[in-house]
């Protein structure tokens, strides 16, 4: 029933979300040990129930109190420079120490507005384009979606050129350890992975405190809220974060809208001729096929929902995926609708941890569908292959079309 590594289910999962939503809403999976919920309204409310759930449990519950084999599983101590990383970092926080970090950190981001980042991202994706233009032909993840985040993410940071390649192969193999299937080697790469990352930023740090610049880690050493700073090793833990949730969820976000758009060439013609907004496409594009598939909540105290009982210590899966095609919210949640609106989607979360990052992914999404649909007059599909073998990330690892000039 819910096998989401068979290719069936890599392939198109809406499908099963749909017979899910019908026949079990919230059901329990052994493999993953964890309640999942499928319908847009529980999905919603557990992320904004913060009595009853929470990303962490520290702040009230004993470790011995939760589900063992589960936390070995999301904290792996084989793996403990990974586990305390990602432990550490404040998507993994409740409050207090949640609400001091995200305030420290939002404070730093918004020295620079989003709005900054919009000329340069759109010339970064017009020049692509153009070029890709002369052949015809867009090798879509390679020359598109990666190198946009990239700029991005560089000039927020301002990370060396040089560095880029090296902080992407960082962030995946971080990255890879999300899942339920890891394998040693994978672990092993990540554990390696986060300790030379560290590594490196914390001789960026150093450099930083030395020699000012105008980027996230300079702001992050001088922010300072009511006498409070951050540490260097919460500098170093919040910039791998960074790092790793505003690259990796962009890049699919802009290879699935991309997708979508090349299989739909009447909604593409919407865009291409201005009668639907790039905002609401970007919106529509992030429901249709969000980057972001599953985020999960410790049950804090013994409770229920949607009539299934979930015990204090457990965790539960809440499937954005299938939330976005909930029919109960979106009229007709299976058809691209550019100008859907309104549109509730969940592919930035809900409540505490609604994503810090939305206001630039934004401009980076806009800059990159907006540069592309004023210049290309049509698009081909040629090849869409190599799923991403996940439940979390859903994304393609090759995508290439053909594109005729406008
Ligand atoms: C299309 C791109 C993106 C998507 C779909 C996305 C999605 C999300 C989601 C769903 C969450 C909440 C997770 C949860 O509730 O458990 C989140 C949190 C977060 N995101 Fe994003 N994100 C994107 C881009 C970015 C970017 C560009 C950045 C940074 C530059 C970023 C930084 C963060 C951070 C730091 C958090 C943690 C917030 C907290 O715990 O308070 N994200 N993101």
């Amino acid at each position: 029933m819910f096998d989401p590594y068979s290719s069936e289910f890599l392939d198109d999962p809406y499908p099963t979300y749909a017979r899910l939503r019908e026949e079990s809403p919230a059901f329990y999976d052994g493999t993953w040990e964890l309640t999942f919920f499928t319908r847009h309204d529980d999905v919603t409310a557990i992320l904004k129930d913060r009595d009853r759930f929470g990303r962490d449990f520290r702040h009230r519950l004993e470790p011995a109190e939760v589900d063992q084999d589960l936390y070995r599983r999301i904290y792996p101590p084989q793996w403990p420079t990974w586990a305390r990383y990602i432990r550490e970092s404040f998507i993994d926080l409740e409050p207090p120490r949640h609400t001091r970090l995200r305030r420290l950190v939002s404070k730093a981001f918004t020295r620079r507005s989003s709005e900054a980042f919009r000329p340069r991202l759109e010339g970064a994706a017009a020049g692509i384009v153009d070029k890709a233009l002369e052949s015809g032909t867009l090798d879509v993840i390679e020359d598109f979606a990666t190198p946009i985040p990239v700029a991005m993410i560089a000039e927020l940071m301002g990370l060396p050129a040089r560095d880029h390649q090296q902080v992407l192969d960082w962030s995946h193999a971080i990255v890879k350890v999300f899942d339920q299937n890891v394998s040693d080697a994978d672990g092993e790469a990540a554990e390696s992975a986060t300790k030379d990352f560290v590594a490196y930023l914390e001789e960026v740090v150093d450099m930083r405190r030395k020699n000012r610049g105008e980027d996230l880690i300079s702001s992050m050493i001088d922010v300072e809220d009511a006498g409070d700073t951050l540490t260097d090793e919460e500098i170093v833990g919040t910039s791998i974060l960074t790092l790793n949730a505003g690259h990796e969820a962009t890049v699919h976000a802009i290879g699935n809208g991309l997708l979508a758009l090349a299989r739909d060439d009447a909604q593409y013609q919407r865009l291409h001729q201005a009668e639907a907004r790039v905002e609401t496409a970007v919106d529509e594009l992030l429901r249709y096929d969000s980057p972001l598939q599953m985020f999960e909540r410790w049950v804090l105290v013994d409770t229920e929902v949607a009539g299934v009982r979930l015990a204090k210590g457990s965790k539960v899966g809440l499937l954005f995926g299938s939330a976005n095609h909930d029919p109960e919210v979106f009229g007709d949640p299976g058809s691209l609708d550019l100008a859907r609106q309104p549109n509730p989607h969940v592919s930035f979360g809900a409540g505490l941890h609604y994503c810090v990052g939305a206001p630039l992914a934004r401009v980076e999404l806009e800059a990159a569908f907006g540069s592309f649909a004023s210049r290309v007059a049509g698009i081909e599909l040629r090849e869409a292959s190599g799923r991403i073998h996940s439940l979390v990330f859903r994304g393609l690892e090759n995508l290439r079309v053909d594109i005729e000039a406008a």
